[in-house]
């Protein structure tokens, strides 16, 4: 898992140091992607022509933060900052550990040889590096690292010095790279042998390039080439013919530059015109001219690949007052829940339409069960709205935890719907702190930018693949337009959250949740003994926002009780019916930003167990809402108290009952019980983050932990 980033100017002229900006800025805005250790590739040379300078490559690398490569940089004696480079090629990554420690020889770009012939950044895995490395240890290679990467470089070397034909392109060498990678992989080469030159190629990690020129492009669109035969080895030798038609440059002029990137928000500063790379694209940038070619044709293969104009407001990813984008992202949610039912629920007649769905939905209302499917927090949107769901639609529904359900090859039918539960694709704190320089404020305020693109659940993805494959329908419900889950299910729900920056999830379940239950309002849309309740639950949507308002005003108060419960151990989160999945929500917010214990306990199975836990010291929180499970929530109350117990209570606010025999509330205002779940959770969301600034811990950068899982 991590964020790769490369720079191409070609005839703008640029100083090393300006290069060297570029890709740190690029790292930056990526670091959300993992943040153990970073590093860059550049042209070695001191010299006045840039095709010299490209004969040595100079390798920077760091454990540690950005920042710290920045430092490092800054300590370099063998280059010269101020040589100007009329063509260049940088390229940079930021590491989250996978095979081998964070460590300098760990970081990427790996090499292959001491002399840096090839260079190469990757983000994913290699699952038949082992096989690879002794293949190539066989014929005297020598590894530095413990990185199943460093086989990439060290194999495209060993492609280059047993070529057939002199004349083999750059993309042809990476072509027969992949052809022996299995797992997953982005990846950016840079070559002593090919100067200026880039290529970029991913499968099953994203990647976009990212294009600028002041000069109009000679195409909106890059058609795909293709080998009229992948295995015919000859043809593995040379491409097809690359010209003006199958070729994307400046028309007027040559001066160009390219970026590629693991997601746009490396890229946005510079541009907003991209390309998105689909799985086993191969992307050469060759004398200034970017193309893009594949092996063979497959069916579906879209025969072209759109230049995007990417589109975002400053606001979205600006922090504001707020001094981490979780406690930003926590405040925003009056506003990120009506994004998501925005133009959907129409309050007046109490109708909900879902654009993304209506071509399936008479299909879905006549499946055999519901499975969702995700993991961590968009799993505990599932578990909140799967009583929902079975009530509204009268059908079993089954909420997955991705590696598991893949693990137990859950068998799935082809009259399932399964729905993928995915966030994915947004950055985090450190991405921004660092960078906030007058020149980038300067630009964010006079541009309005987009920058989206997905963070890969792996787990989710995969289980998603292997759903397709027993012929189920796949619904997405994720906050990321282009993402690989939005891209490979057959329909969806955007939940228009907005990027989510923050590590730990906070909006983007709020948004979850709306977004299924206004899929369980749809599919009861035409039961004439279902309006009732759909109403009840629309005109309680109608008045969420404020609702949640009203909770975030609770802010200091929670704050307080942050200040009392912070040095403890522990904190136990006990509930049941709709809000069992508060509970596990807010034990995960305790867990992965205040590193404390924390567990989110069913409290119908307080009984079997739990309850031994319980002393006059322990730490308890308890939610006790007043629906149908109130009179059971309340014998567990008595049960705790009875221990010695003494929990804090989140309860309706004129639960007059709950609020006199309690020690501590935390009043929250009363919603129709399916919705109520978002109103529970809020108060431990602010709780988290408020014992997290206590204890002194990086909020938005969770140790261990970054914003895209993208390995199993
Ligand atoms: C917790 C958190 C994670 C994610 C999980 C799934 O705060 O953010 O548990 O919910 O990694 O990520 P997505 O939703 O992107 O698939």
């Amino acid at each position: 898992m991590c964020g790769i980033f490369a720079y191409l100017n070609y005839h703008v002229p640029r100083s090393r140091r300006e290069i060297l900006e570029i890709l740190l800025k690029g790292l930056q805005r990526l670091e959300y992607r993992g943040y153990d250790s970073a590093g860059v590739g550049i042209d070695g040379g001191n010299n006045k022509d840039w095709e010299s300078n490209a004969k040595s490559i100079h390798l920077i690398k760091q454990r540690g933060k950005v920042k710290v490569l920045d430092e490092e940089i800054n300590k370099q004696q063998d280059i010269d900052l101020d040589v100007e480079f009329d063509v260049h090629l940088g390229i940079a990554h930021t590491r989250w550990a996978t095979h081998g420690v964070p460590s300098p020889v760990n970081s990427h770009p790996q090499r292959s040889d001491k002399h840096n012939e090839f260079i190469v950044i990757h983000n994913g895995i290699i699952t038949n590096y082992k096989d690879l490395r002794k293949f190539l240890e066989s014929k005297g290679y020598e590894f530095e690292s413990e990185t199943d990467t460093e086989t990439i470089a060290k194999l495209v070397k060993y492609m280059y010095d047993n070529r057939e034909n002199n004349d083999i392109s750059f993309a042809t060498l990476v072509e027969q790279v992949t052809q022996q990678l299995e797992g997953a992989f982005a990846l950016v080469f840079k070559s002593i042998h090919f100067p200026g030159e880039a290529v970029g190629t991913r499968r099953g990690s994203p990647m976009l390039i990212g294009v600028k020129s002041d000069h109009k492009l000679s195409t909106d669109h890059i058609p795909v080439l293709y080998r009229s035969s992948g295995k015919d080895k000859k043809s593995c030798t040379t491409l097809p013919r690359m010209d003006q038609d199958t070729c994307l440059f400046p028309v007027d002029e040559k001066a160009v530059e390219y970026y590629f990137a693991s997601d746009a928000s490396a890229v946005i500063e510079h541009t907003n015109r991209v390309i998105f790379l689909e799985d086993d694209d191969i992307a050469a940038v060759t004398e200034g001219r970017l193309s893009i070619h594949r092996i063979k044709r497959t069916a579906g293969d879209h025969p072209a690949r759109a230049i995007q104009t990417l589109q975002m407001e400053l606001q979205q990813i600006m922090k504001g007052n707020f001094s981490s984008f979780m406690q930003k992202e926590i405040f925003e949610q009056p506003e990120s829940v009506v994004n998501t039912m925005r133009g959907r629920v129409n309050f007046d007649d109490n109708t909900v339409t879902l654009g993304g769905l209506k071509d399936h939905i008479k299909e879905i209302q006549r499946c055999r069960r519901l499975i969702l499917i995700a993991c961590g927090t968009s799993y505990h949107a599932g578990v909140a709205t799967r009583q929902v769901l079975e009530e509204l639609t009268e059908l079993p529904v089954m909420v997955e935890l991705a590696s598991d359900f893949l693990d137990r090859n859950t068998p799935v039918f082809r009259d399932d719907v399964c729905f993928f539960i995915s966030q994915s694709g947004a950055r985090n704190m450190c991405s921004y702190v660092d960078c906030f320089s007058v020149l980038f404020i300067y630009l964010f305020l006079n541009n309005v930018f987009c920058c989206l693109y997905p963070g890969e659940t792996a787990d989710s993805l995969l289980a998603l693949r292997y759903c397709k494959e027993q012929g189920a329908l796949t619904v997405g419900i994720t906050n990321t337009v282009g993402s690989s889950i939005s891209r490979e299910t057959d329909c969806g729900v955007h939940i228009n959250a907005g990027p989510e920056i923050g590590v730990a999830s906070t909006k983007a379940y709020s948004s979850q949740f709306v977004a299924l239950i206004m899929f369980a309002l749809l599919m009861c849309d035409d039961r004439i003994s279902m309006q009732p309740r759909r109403r009840e639950i629309i005109q309680g949507l109608r008045v969420l926002p404020d609702l949640i308002k009203e909770v975030l005003s609770l802010d200091e108060e929670i704050q307080k009780l942050a200040a009392e419960l912070y040095q403890q151990k522990s904190v136990l989160i006990m509930g049941r019916g709709y809000h069992y999945a508060t509970c596990l929500e807010g034990a995960l917010k305790i867990k992965e930003i205040t590193y404390m214990h924390s567990e989110g306990i069913l409290a119908g199975e307080l009984k079997h167990g739990p309850l031994a836990l319980i002393d006059k010291l322990m730490p308890v929180i308890m939610i006790i809402m007043r629906d149908h499970t109130y009179i059971k929530c309340q014998n567990a109350l008595q049960q705790v108290v009875a221990r010695q117990g003494r929990p804090i209570v989140i309860c309706d606010k004129d639960d007059y009952e709950t609020i006199k025999n309690s020690s501590r509330t935390i009043k929250v205002p009363h919603c129709v019980d399916c919705l109520q779940g978002i109103l529970s959770v809020i108060p431990l969301q602010l709780l988290s983050f408020h014992l997290a600034v206590l204890r002194g811990y990086d909020v938005d950068c969770p140790r261990n932990l970054a914003k895209s899982v993208t390995v199993e």
